[in-house]
Protein backbone atom coordinates (compact mmCIF):
# COMPACT_ATOMS: atom_id res chain seq x y z
CA UNK A 1 0.00 0.00 0.00
CA UNK A 2 1.43 3.29 -0.85
CA UNK A 3 0.59 7.18 -0.29
CA UNK A 4 0.73 9.52 -3.07
CA UNK A 5 0.91 13.09 -3.90
CA UNK A 6 -2.52 14.41 -3.94
CA UNK A 7 -2.97 15.18 -7.40
CA UNK A 8 -5.71 13.34 -9.59
CA UNK A 9 -4.70 14.31 -12.79
CA UNK A 10 -2.64 10.88 -13.24
CA UNK A 11 -5.96 9.38 -12.25
CA UNK A 12 -8.72 10.58 -14.07
CA UNK A 13 -8.96 10.27 -18.00
CA UNK A 14 -10.14 13.85 -18.35
CA UNK A 15 -7.13 14.99 -17.09
CA UNK A 16 -8.48 17.49 -15.17
CA UNK A 17 -6.71 19.17 -12.41
CA UNK A 18 -8.25 18.03 -8.98
CA UNK A 19 -6.55 17.51 -6.03
CA UNK A 20 -7.71 14.52 -2.79
CA UNK A 21 -6.85 15.05 0.73
CA UNK A 22 -4.98 11.91 0.14
CA UNK A 23 -4.38 9.14 -2.49
CA UNK A 24 -4.00 5.44 -1.99
CA UNK A 25 -3.21 2.49 -4.20
CA UNK A 26 -4.82 -0.82 -2.55
CA UNK A 27 -2.95 -3.57 -3.50
CA UNK A 28 -5.24 -6.51 -1.95
CA UNK A 29 -8.39 -7.14 -0.04
CA UNK A 30 -7.50 -6.22 2.93
CA UNK A 31 -5.59 -2.56 1.99
CA UNK A 32 -8.55 -1.73 0.61
CA UNK A 33 -10.44 -2.46 3.64
CA UNK A 34 -8.11 -0.75 6.29
CA UNK A 35 -8.18 2.49 3.65
CA UNK A 36 -11.53 2.77 4.16
CA UNK A 37 -12.41 2.27 7.77
CA UNK A 38 -9.55 4.84 8.73
CA UNK A 39 -11.36 7.41 6.64
CA UNK A 40 -14.71 6.20 8.22
CA UNK A 41 -13.07 6.70 11.41
CA UNK A 42 -11.92 10.16 10.78
CA UNK A 43 -14.73 10.90 9.62
CA UNK A 44 -13.50 11.76 5.88
CA UNK A 45 -15.34 11.02 2.62
CA UNK A 46 -13.36 8.36 0.54
CA UNK A 47 -13.82 7.38 -3.22
CA UNK A 48 -13.16 4.32 -4.70
CA UNK A 49 -11.44 4.52 -8.02
CA UNK A 50 -10.02 2.09 -11.46
CA UNK A 51 -8.74 4.08 -13.96
CA UNK A 52 -11.01 7.37 -13.64
CA UNK A 53 -12.25 6.81 -16.90
CA UNK A 54 -15.58 7.45 -16.18
CA UNK A 55 -15.51 10.21 -13.74
CA UNK A 56 -15.44 13.72 -13.70
CA UNK A 57 -14.29 16.12 -10.68
CA UNK A 58 -16.04 18.90 -10.69
CA UNK A 59 -13.83 20.35 -7.88
CA UNK A 60 -11.19 19.05 -5.35
CA UNK A 61 -12.15 15.76 -3.59
CA UNK A 62 -11.93 16.21 0.33
CA UNK A 63 -11.08 12.92 1.24
CA UNK A 64 -9.22 9.90 0.84
CA UNK A 65 -9.33 8.55 -3.06
CA UNK A 66 -8.48 4.63 -3.11
CA UNK A 67 -7.33 3.42 -5.91
CA UNK A 68 -7.86 -0.49 -6.55
CA UNK A 69 -4.91 -2.69 -7.81
CA UNK A 70 -5.69 -5.75 -7.08
CA UNK A 71 -4.29 -7.86 -9.72
CA UNK A 72 -4.51 -11.73 -10.84
CA UNK A 73 -5.80 -13.58 -13.53
CA UNK A 74 -6.81 -17.61 -13.67
CA UNK A 75 -7.87 -19.05 -16.52
CA UNK A 76 -9.79 -23.17 -16.14
CA UNK A 77 -9.95 -24.75 -19.55
CA UNK A 78 -13.55 -26.82 -18.63
CA UNK A 79 -15.62 -29.06 -21.06
CA UNK A 80 -17.74 -26.24 -22.88
CA UNK A 81 -16.33 -22.88 -21.57
CA UNK A 82 -13.50 -21.21 -20.27
CA UNK A 83 -13.69 -19.69 -16.38
CA UNK A 84 -11.69 -16.60 -15.47
CA UNK A 85 -11.36 -15.02 -12.25
CA UNK A 86 -9.90 -11.58 -13.23
CA UNK A 87 -8.52 -9.21 -9.65
CA UNK A 88 -10.60 -6.11 -10.36
CA UNK A 89 -7.36 -3.85 -10.61
CA UNK A 90 -6.60 -5.46 -14.11
CA UNK A 91 -6.78 -3.59 -17.14
CA UNK A 92 -9.69 -4.71 -19.28
CA UNK A 93 -8.14 -4.07 -22.52
CA UNK A 94 -4.96 -6.01 -21.42
CA UNK A 95 -6.86 -8.88 -20.22
CA UNK A 96 -9.37 -8.67 -23.39
CA UNK A 97 -5.80 -9.34 -25.40
CA UNK A 98 -4.15 -11.72 -23.31
CA UNK A 99 -7.52 -14.32 -23.78
CA UNK A 100 -7.02 -13.46 -27.57
CA UNK A 101 -3.76 -14.67 -27.60
CA UNK A 102 -4.21 -17.46 -25.27
CA UNK A 103 -7.23 -18.36 -27.99
CA UNK A 104 -9.95 -18.25 -25.56
CA UNK A 105 -12.53 -15.67 -27.45
CA UNK A 106 -15.35 -13.73 -26.49
CA UNK A 107 -14.30 -10.65 -25.42
CA UNK A 108 -13.54 -8.90 -28.67
CA UNK A 109 -16.04 -6.96 -29.08
CA UNK A 110 -15.40 -4.90 -25.96
CA UNK A 111 -11.87 -4.19 -27.24
CA UNK A 112 -10.11 -1.05 -26.19
CA UNK A 113 -12.54 0.01 -23.70
CA UNK A 114 -10.28 2.12 -21.00
CA UNK A 115 -10.77 1.30 -17.46
CA UNK A 116 -9.98 -1.84 -14.82
CA UNK A 117 -11.91 -5.19 -15.03
CA UNK A 118 -13.55 -4.73 -11.87
CA UNK A 119 -15.21 -1.57 -13.30
CA UNK A 120 -16.54 -3.41 -16.00
CA UNK A 121 -19.31 -4.25 -13.91
CA UNK A 122 -20.61 -1.07 -12.87
CA UNK A 123 -22.14 0.04 -15.77
CA UNK A 124 -22.09 -3.44 -17.71
CA UNK A 125 -19.82 -1.98 -20.50
CA UNK A 126 -20.86 -2.31 -23.70
CA UNK A 127 -19.75 -1.44 -27.35
CA UNK A 128 -19.98 -3.14 -30.70
CA UNK A 129 -23.16 -5.35 -29.96
CA UNK A 130 -22.20 -7.10 -26.67
CA UNK A 131 -22.54 -6.07 -23.08
CA UNK A 132 -20.32 -7.29 -20.28
CA UNK A 133 -23.62 -9.18 -18.88
CA UNK A 134 -23.12 -11.62 -21.60
CA UNK A 135 -20.31 -12.93 -20.48
CA UNK A 136 -20.26 -12.14 -16.58
CA UNK A 137 -20.43 -15.81 -14.22
CA UNK A 138 -20.12 -13.51 -11.13
CA UNK A 139 -18.48 -10.28 -9.25
CA UNK A 140 -17.05 -10.89 -5.83
CA UNK A 141 -17.86 -7.83 -4.01
CA UNK A 142 -16.15 -6.86 -0.11
CA UNK A 143 -18.34 -5.04 2.49
CA UNK A 144 -15.79 -2.52 3.28
CA UNK A 145 -16.48 -2.27 7.26
CA UNK A 146 -16.24 -5.74 8.43
CA UNK A 147 -14.22 -7.30 5.18
CA UNK A 148 -17.08 -9.95 4.38
CA UNK A 149 -16.40 -11.15 0.67
CA UNK A 150 -19.82 -12.23 -1.40
CA UNK A 151 -19.87 -13.55 -4.39
CA UNK A 152 -23.17 -12.15 -6.82
CA UNK A 153 -24.20 -14.55 -9.96
CA UNK A 154 -24.69 -12.60 -13.24
CA UNK A 155 -28.20 -12.22 -12.43
CA UNK A 156 -28.11 -11.32 -9.03
CA UNK A 157 -26.14 -8.24 -10.72
CA UNK A 158 -29.37 -6.88 -12.20
CA UNK A 159 -27.26 -5.73 -15.55
CA UNK A 160 -29.28 -3.17 -17.68
CA UNK A 161 -28.22 -0.73 -20.29
CA UNK A 162 -25.46 1.76 -18.61
CA UNK A 163 -26.20 -0.34 -15.30
CA UNK A 164 -26.42 -2.97 -12.51
CA UNK A 165 -26.51 -3.45 -8.36
CA UNK A 166 -23.17 -1.46 -7.97
CA UNK A 167 -24.78 2.08 -9.06
CA UNK A 168 -27.22 1.36 -6.55
CA UNK A 169 -28.07 -1.12 -3.29
CA UNK A 170 -23.83 -1.75 -3.88
CA UNK A 171 -22.71 1.73 -4.32
CA UNK A 172 -21.68 2.59 -1.09
CA UNK A 173 -19.81 0.68 1.67
CA UNK A 174 -18.73 -2.02 -1.19
CA UNK A 175 -15.83 -2.36 -3.35
CA UNK A 176 -15.37 -4.76 -6.13
CA UNK A 177 -12.57 -7.30 -5.52
CA UNK A 178 -12.90 -9.93 -8.63
CA UNK A 179 -14.93 -10.92 -11.92
CA UNK A 180 -15.62 -13.50 -13.02
CA UNK A 181 -16.02 -14.38 -16.55
CA UNK A 182 -17.67 -17.59 -18.65
CA UNK A 183 -16.44 -17.64 -22.08
CA UNK A 184 -17.92 -20.22 -24.21
CA UNK A 185 -15.90 -22.74 -26.20
CA UNK A 186 -19.46 -22.61 -28.97
CA UNK A 187 -18.07 -18.93 -29.96
CA UNK A 188 -20.56 -17.02 -32.21
CA UNK A 189 -18.94 -13.93 -33.64
CA UNK A 190 -21.06 -11.09 -32.82
CA UNK A 191 -21.25 -8.86 -36.23
CA UNK A 192 -24.74 -6.80 -35.74
CA UNK A 193 -23.38 -3.76 -35.13
CA UNK A 194 -21.50 -0.94 -37.73
CA UNK A 195 -18.81 -1.42 -40.46
CA UNK A 196 -18.55 -5.68 -38.26
CA UNK A 197 -21.46 -5.95 -40.83
CA UNK A 198 -19.06 -6.09 -43.67
CA UNK A 199 -17.36 -9.20 -42.23
CA UNK A 200 -18.07 -12.86 -43.24
CA UNK A 201 -19.74 -14.68 -40.54
CA UNK A 202 -18.80 -17.71 -41.54
CA UNK A 203 -14.84 -17.38 -42.00
CA UNK A 204 -14.27 -14.54 -39.39
CA UNK A 205 -11.58 -15.07 -36.67
CA UNK A 206 -11.68 -13.20 -32.98
CA UNK A 207 -8.59 -11.39 -33.85
CA UNK A 208 -10.22 -9.62 -37.17
CA UNK A 209 -13.45 -8.82 -34.99
CA UNK A 210 -10.74 -7.30 -32.53
CA UNK A 211 -8.88 -5.24 -35.09
CA UNK A 212 -12.00 -4.32 -36.43
CA UNK A 213 -13.45 -2.75 -33.54
CA UNK A 214 -9.61 -1.45 -32.40
CA UNK A 215 -10.14 0.43 -35.81
CA UNK A 216 -13.45 2.11 -35.64
CA UNK A 217 -12.59 3.20 -32.03
CA UNK A 218 -9.50 4.93 -32.80
CA UNK A 219 -10.99 6.48 -35.66
CA UNK A 220 -13.69 8.55 -34.30
CA UNK A 221 -12.87 8.60 -30.18
CA UNK A 222 -9.86 10.36 -28.61
CA UNK A 223 -6.94 8.87 -26.97
CA UNK A 224 -7.47 10.12 -23.51
CA UNK A 225 -3.35 9.95 -23.31
CA UNK A 226 -3.72 12.77 -26.05
CA UNK A 227 -6.82 14.81 -25.14
CA UNK A 228 -8.91 13.82 -22.29
CA UNK A 229 -11.79 12.52 -22.14
CA UNK A 230 -14.38 10.47 -20.42
CA UNK A 231 -15.45 8.44 -23.66
CA UNK A 232 -19.58 9.01 -23.82
CA UNK A 233 -20.57 11.99 -21.99
CA UNK A 234 -24.18 11.20 -21.83
CA UNK A 235 -26.24 7.58 -22.34
CA UNK A 236 -28.17 7.09 -25.10
CA UNK A 237 -31.77 7.84 -24.68
CA UNK A 238 -35.05 5.89 -24.59
CA UNK A 239 -38.10 7.34 -25.57
CA UNK A 240 -41.67 6.08 -26.08
CA UNK A 241 -42.40 4.30 -29.79
CA UNK A 242 -44.91 6.68 -30.47
CA UNK A 243 -42.26 9.54 -29.26
CA UNK A 244 -39.64 7.77 -31.56
CA UNK A 245 -42.07 7.82 -34.84
CA UNK A 246 -43.25 11.73 -33.91
CA UNK A 247 -39.44 12.34 -34.19
CA UNK A 248 -39.06 10.15 -37.53
CA UNK A 249 -41.34 12.49 -39.19
CA UNK A 250 -39.78 15.62 -38.78
CA UNK A 251 -36.25 13.93 -39.10
CA UNK A 252 -36.18 10.74 -41.62
CA UNK A 253 -32.90 10.05 -41.03
CA UNK A 254 -32.67 9.41 -37.41
CA UNK A 255 -31.21 6.15 -36.33
CA UNK A 256 -33.49 4.48 -34.19
CA UNK A 257 -33.00 1.12 -32.11
CA UNK A 258 -35.99 -0.48 -30.85
CA UNK A 259 -36.02 -2.43 -27.62
CA UNK A 260 -37.66 -5.28 -26.86
CA UNK A 261 -39.28 -3.55 -24.45
CA UNK A 262 -40.92 -1.41 -26.95
CA UNK A 263 -38.93 1.83 -26.05
CA UNK A 264 -36.51 2.74 -28.74
CA UNK A 265 -33.15 3.83 -28.34
CA UNK A 266 -32.16 7.30 -29.65
CA UNK A 267 -28.13 7.79 -31.05
CA UNK A 268 -27.35 11.16 -28.35
CA UNK A 269 -24.43 11.29 -30.71
CA UNK A 270 -26.39 12.31 -33.83
CA UNK A 271 -28.65 14.62 -31.76
CA UNK A 272 -26.01 16.45 -30.66
CA UNK A 273 -24.21 16.45 -34.53
CA UNK A 274 -27.77 17.89 -35.49
CA UNK A 275 -27.48 20.88 -33.30
CA UNK A 276 -24.55 21.44 -34.93
CA UNK A 277 -22.72 21.82 -32.02
CA UNK A 278 -19.21 19.49 -33.07
CA UNK A 279 -16.54 21.36 -31.93
CA UNK A 280 -18.10 23.77 -29.78
CA UNK A 281 -16.41 24.90 -26.97
CA UNK A 282 -16.50 26.59 -23.49
CA UNK A 283 -14.01 27.54 -21.33
CA UNK A 284 -11.30 24.80 -22.12
CA UNK A 285 -13.88 21.89 -22.99
CA UNK A 286 -15.24 21.17 -26.34
CA UNK A 287 -17.77 18.54 -28.59
CA UNK A 288 -15.37 16.35 -29.83
CA UNK A 289 -15.05 16.87 -33.50
CA UNK A 290 -15.52 12.82 -34.74
CA UNK A 291 -18.10 11.72 -32.22
CA UNK A 292 -20.38 14.37 -30.69
CA UNK A 293 -21.12 12.49 -27.72
CA UNK A 294 -18.04 12.64 -26.12
CA UNK A 295 -16.80 16.12 -24.31
CA UNK A 296 -13.00 16.24 -24.12
CA UNK A 297 -10.43 18.77 -22.13
CA UNK A 298 -9.06 20.44 -24.99
CA UNK A 299 -7.21 23.38 -23.30
CA UNK A 300 -6.50 23.19 -19.72
CA UNK A 301 -10.37 22.74 -19.27
CA UNK A 302 -11.52 22.60 -15.30
CA UNK A 303 -14.40 20.07 -13.95
CA UNK A 304 -16.96 23.60 -14.33
CA UNK A 305 -15.91 24.22 -17.82
CA UNK A 306 -16.84 20.42 -18.53
CA UNK A 307 -20.07 21.05 -16.76
CA UNK A 308 -21.01 24.21 -18.45
CA UNK A 309 -20.88 22.51 -21.71
CA UNK A 310 -22.27 19.53 -20.80
CA UNK A 311 -25.32 21.78 -19.28
CA UNK A 312 -25.64 23.74 -22.76
CA UNK A 313 -25.47 20.38 -25.16
CA UNK A 314 -28.26 19.20 -22.78
CA UNK A 315 -30.42 22.09 -23.13
CA UNK A 316 -29.75 22.38 -26.69
CA UNK A 317 -30.74 18.89 -27.20
CA UNK A 318 -34.26 19.25 -25.43
CA UNK A 319 -34.78 22.51 -27.16
CA UNK A 320 -34.72 20.99 -30.54
CA UNK A 321 -35.85 17.05 -29.76
CA UNK A 322 -37.46 17.88 -26.44
CA UNK A 323 -35.82 14.75 -25.04
CA UNK A 324 -33.74 15.40 -21.91
CA UNK A 325 -29.76 13.63 -21.62
CA UNK A 326 -28.48 11.83 -18.91
CA UNK A 327 -25.15 11.36 -17.86
CA UNK A 328 -23.22 8.57 -18.50
CA UNK A 329 -20.36 9.85 -16.39
CA UNK A 330 -20.60 9.89 -12.66
CA UNK A 331 -20.28 13.30 -11.54
CA UNK A 332 -17.87 13.91 -8.09
CA UNK A 333 -17.82 16.65 -5.58
CA UNK A 334 -16.03 17.52 -2.41
CA UNK A 335 -17.91 14.86 -0.43
CA UNK A 336 -18.64 11.93 -3.00
CA UNK A 337 -20.43 11.53 -5.84
CA UNK A 338 -23.79 13.81 -6.62
CA UNK A 339 -26.77 13.26 -8.73
CA UNK A 340 -25.39 14.18 -12.27
CA UNK A 341 -28.59 15.25 -13.64
CA UNK A 342 -29.15 17.54 -10.76
CA UNK A 343 -26.00 19.32 -11.32
CA UNK A 344 -26.61 20.68 -15.25
CA UNK A 345 -30.26 21.41 -14.22
P1 LIG B 1 -13.57 4.59 -12.73
O1 LIG B 1 -13.85 5.76 -13.61
O2 LIG B 1 -12.32 4.61 -11.94
O3 LIG B 1 -14.81 4.41 -11.73
C1 LIG B 1 -16.13 4.44 -12.20
C2 LIG B 1 -17.09 4.38 -11.01
O4 LIG B 1 -16.97 3.13 -10.33
C3 LIG B 1 -16.82 5.44 -9.96
O5 LIG B 1 -18.05 5.85 -9.42
C4 LIG B 1 -15.99 4.70 -8.92
O6 LIG B 1 -16.15 5.27 -7.62
C5 LIG B 1 -16.56 3.30 -8.97
N1 LIG B 1 -15.55 2.24 -8.72
C6 LIG B 1 -14.33 2.13 -9.30
N2 LIG B 1 -13.72 0.98 -8.90
C7 LIG B 1 -14.58 0.35 -8.07
C8 LIG B 1 -14.55 -0.88 -7.36
N3 LIG B 1 -13.50 -1.72 -7.41
N4 LIG B 1 -15.62 -1.21 -6.60
C9 LIG B 1 -16.71 -0.40 -6.54
N5 LIG B 1 -16.79 0.78 -7.19
C10 LIG B 1 -15.75 1.16 -7.95
N6 LIG B 1 -17.75 2.44 -21.53
C11 LIG B 1 -18.51 1.53 -22.17
O7 LIG B 1 -19.39 0.91 -21.56
N7 LIG B 1 -18.35 1.29 -23.51
C12 LIG B 1 -17.42 1.92 -24.25
O8 LIG B 1 -17.29 1.67 -25.44
C13 LIG B 1 -16.59 2.89 -23.60
N8 LIG B 1 -15.66 3.57 -24.30
C14 LIG B 1 -14.89 4.49 -23.67
C15 LIG B 1 -13.91 5.17 -24.42
C16 LIG B 1 -13.09 6.10 -23.82
C17 LIG B 1 -12.05 6.82 -24.64
C18 LIG B 1 -13.22 6.37 -22.43
C19 LIG B 1 -12.30 7.35 -21.76
C20 LIG B 1 -14.19 5.72 -21.67
C21 LIG B 1 -15.03 4.78 -22.29
N9 LIG B 1 -16.03 4.07 -21.58
C22 LIG B 1 -16.79 3.12 -22.21
C23 LIG B 1 -16.26 4.36 -20.13
C24 LIG B 1 -15.28 3.60 -19.19
O9 LIG B 1 -14.22 3.06 -19.91
C25 LIG B 1 -15.98 2.47 -18.43
O10 LIG B 1 -17.05 2.99 -17.67
C26 LIG B 1 -15.02 1.73 -17.48
O11 LIG B 1 -15.61 0.53 -17.05
C27 LIG B 1 -14.62 2.58 -16.28
O12 LIG B 1 -13.56 1.90 -15.62
P2 LIG B 1 -12.60 2.67 -14.59
O13 LIG B 1 -11.77 1.64 -13.94
O14 LIG B 1 -11.88 3.76 -15.25
O15 LIG B 1 -13.67 3.25 -13.57
N1 LIG C 1 -23.60 9.85 -34.81
C1 LIG C 1 -23.63 11.02 -35.53
N2 LIG C 1 -22.79 12.03 -35.14
C2 LIG C 1 -21.93 11.91 -34.11
C3 LIG C 1 -21.90 10.71 -33.38
C4 LIG C 1 -22.76 9.68 -33.76
O1 LIG C 1 -24.43 11.19 -36.47
O2 LIG C 1 -21.20 12.85 -33.84
C5 LIG C 1 -24.47 8.74 -35.24
C6 LIG C 1 -23.66 7.62 -35.92
O3 LIG C 1 -23.48 7.88 -37.29
C7 LIG C 1 -24.51 6.38 -35.66
C8 LIG C 1 -25.12 6.69 -34.29
O4 LIG C 1 -25.04 8.12 -34.10
O5 LIG C 1 -25.56 6.32 -36.59
C9 LIG C 1 -24.41 5.95 -33.15
O6 LIG C 1 -23.03 6.34 -33.11
P1 LIG C 1 -21.85 5.33 -32.66
O7 LIG C 1 -21.94 4.07 -33.43
O8 LIG C 1 -20.58 6.09 -32.72
O9 LIG C 1 -22.21 4.94 -31.17
P2 LIG C 1 -22.80 5.76 -29.94
O10 LIG C 1 -24.25 5.41 -29.79
O11 LIG C 1 -22.46 7.20 -30.04
C10 LIG C 1 -22.37 3.86 -28.21
C11 LIG C 1 -21.80 3.75 -26.82
C12 LIG C 1 -20.28 3.71 -26.88
C13 LIG C 1 -19.87 2.48 -27.69
C14 LIG C 1 -20.46 2.60 -29.10
C15 LIG C 1 -20.19 1.38 -29.94
C16 LIG C 1 -23.35 4.82 -25.29
C17 LIG C 1 -23.66 6.02 -24.46
N3 LIG C 1 -22.23 4.89 -26.02
O12 LIG C 1 -21.96 5.12 -28.74
O13 LIG C 1 -19.78 3.57 -25.57
O14 LIG C 1 -18.47 2.38 -27.79
O15 LIG C 1 -21.91 2.75 -29.00
O16 LIG C 1 -20.99 0.31 -29.52
O17 LIG C 1 -24.10 3.85 -25.26
C18 LIG C 1 -19.10 4.86 -23.67
O18 LIG C 1 -20.06 4.33 -23.07
O19 LIG C 1 -18.29 5.64 -23.10
C19 LIG C 1 -18.91 4.55 -25.08
C20 LIG C 1 -17.95 5.09 -25.82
Amino acid sequence: MSRQKNSLKPWNTFSLEAAAANITVAENAEQLCLSWQLSQRQNEPTLLLGEGSNVLFIEDFSGQVIINRLKGIEIQEHNDAWLLHVGAGENWHQLVELTLNEGVPGLENLALIPGCAGSAPIQNIGAYGVELEQVCAYVDVINLADGHIQRLTSEQCLFGYRDSIFKHQYRDSFAIVALGLRLSKAWKPVLSYGDLKELDPQTVTPRQIFDAVCHMRRSKLPDPRVTGNAGSFFKNPLVSAEAATELQKNYPTIPLYPQETGDVKLAAGWLIDRCELKGFSQGGAAVHEKQALVLINSENATGKDIVDLARIVRQRVAAKFNVWLEPEVRFIAANGEINAVEALA
